[in-house]
């Protein structure tokens, strides 16, 4: 067999189950997908040959949990923030992610798109090859689908695979203030419309409560799409639990997720998603508890929360450099929290996420001399090359 791409001399980590690393070895990929790995020596004949000259191959990288597609500025409410003022009381009072909404509403989708796009290609420069964004600054019909629309259209703008997520249960719209439940019946009523991998919620006293959650939850779950939770960011509401009970593919932020809610994860596989960048700017002190993610088996990813509040940043190598420092990773598990472990937060285990056959050819090649380099260097790293679905991206 001939081969489209084959790409040799490569220090590959492959990302399987750790750095997996193969000395001086081959990728061959076909229609798209990986179709052999192993070491040079034994590569098969392809169109094209690559030499890597002894440079670092690993999978795209991914970035599983941002609000992307939003529009406004909320610096005052950092001000504010800094003056003393918590992020729930500026939720009380109608700022918050309410204020993110107004100016959301008000833009055009030609703006959303110019604004998103510009920070996707932020991400793009890291090596990012597939990028969750999240609805929720609409929060009614018209809204959530432009904002979904805005999502899908950065994907084909940056050549990159856009994970989207429908979170119309992210706050109570002012329509509906007093009146939560009533404006989760109708969420419930927009989800035939929408057109969305996945539904997440935050379950949070600014958010919605438990009951409210699973209700919707259990109508996602009927129409079929996965599900994701936004769990015990700023006090512990069993999120982790729920979220395992309904086989969530996620539970994401748990910086207070208890170790009861641990073990359910473990048991259903939810993928425990870190957050530090949010941590950090609302200087949050609850850790999550790693050490019983990392003895349960519970895996975990890392992202950047990127959204104009709480991490107006799109700097996924810093969000693992804070992993690390701040939640007490391994370079090694910050890189599995990028790759094989956000594939799983986002449903693509096995998709994307690892170097294996099989698998889509996102590939990124680095000239450091360990990727451990970019945990530890805040630099401005950025692939000498990347492939998505094995064409040359950049
Ligand atoms: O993931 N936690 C809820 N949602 C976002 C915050 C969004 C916002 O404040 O605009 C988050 O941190
Ligand atoms: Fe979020």
């Amino acid at each position: 067999m001939i081969f489209d791409l084959v790409i040799h001399r490569a220090r590959v980590a492959t990302m399987l189950g750790g750095w997996g690393v193969i000395e001086d070895g081959a990728v061959a990929v076909i229609g798209g997908k990986i179709g052999w790995v192993g070491n040079s020596q034994s590569s098969p004949r392809a169109e094209r040959l690559v030499d890597a000259e002894c440079q670092w191959l690993l999978p795209g990288l991914i970035d599983c949990h941002t609000h992307l597609v939003y529009a406004g500025d909320r610096s005052q409410e950092f001000e504010e923030r800094l003056a003393g003022r918590s992020y729930q009381e500026i939720s009380a009072a109608g700022g918050g992610i309410l204020s993110t909404v107004a100016a959301t509403r008000l833009a055009t989708e030609h703006q959303l798109l110019e604004s998103a796009v510009s920070r996707g290609k932020e991400f793009v420069r890291q090596g990012v090859t597939t990028l969750d964004i999240k609805s929720g600054y609409g929060l009614n019909l018209e809204g959530e689908l432009k904002l979904l629309r805005v999502a899908r259209r950065v994907g084909d703008e940056l050549g990159i695979r856009v994970v989207t997520g429908f979170l119309g249960a992210h706050a109570c719209p002012r329509e509906y203030a007093g009146r939560p439940d009533d404006y989760i019946d109708e969420v419930i009523t927009m989800l035939p419309h929408i057109k969305a991998e996945y539904c997440d919620a935050f379950m949070e006293s600014v958010g919605f409560t438990s009951a409210q959650t699973r209700r919707l939850f259990f109508a996602a779950r009927h129409r079929g799409m996965g599900l994701r939770l936004h769990a015990d960011q700023l006090s512990n509401r069993e999120g982790g639990a729920l979220a395992a009970e309904f086989g969530a593919w996620s539970a994401d932020h748990v910086e207070y997720t208890s170790l009861e809610s641990v073990a359910a994860m473990a048991s259903a596989g939810t993928v425990a998603v870190l957050l530090p960048t949010a941590f950090v700017c609302l200087g949050e002190t609850r850790r999550p508890p790693v050490a019983a993610f990392r003895s349960l088996g519970v895996k975990m990813a890392v992202s950047t929360d990127c959204n104009p509040g709480t991490s107006p940043s799109t700097q996924l190598h810093l969000a693992m450099h804070q992993a690390c420092v701040l939640f007490g990773l391994s370079s090694e598990e910050a890189w599995l929290g990028v790759t094989a472990h956000a594939a799983a937060a986002l449903g693509l285990s096995n998709v994307v996420g690892q170097i294996s056959q099989g698998q889509i050819a996102d590939l990124t090649l680095w000239d450091f001399h360990h990727p451990r380099a970019v945990v530890l260097q805040l630099r401005d790293w950025t692939p000498k090359q990347v492939w998505r679905a094995g064409v040359a991206l950049t």
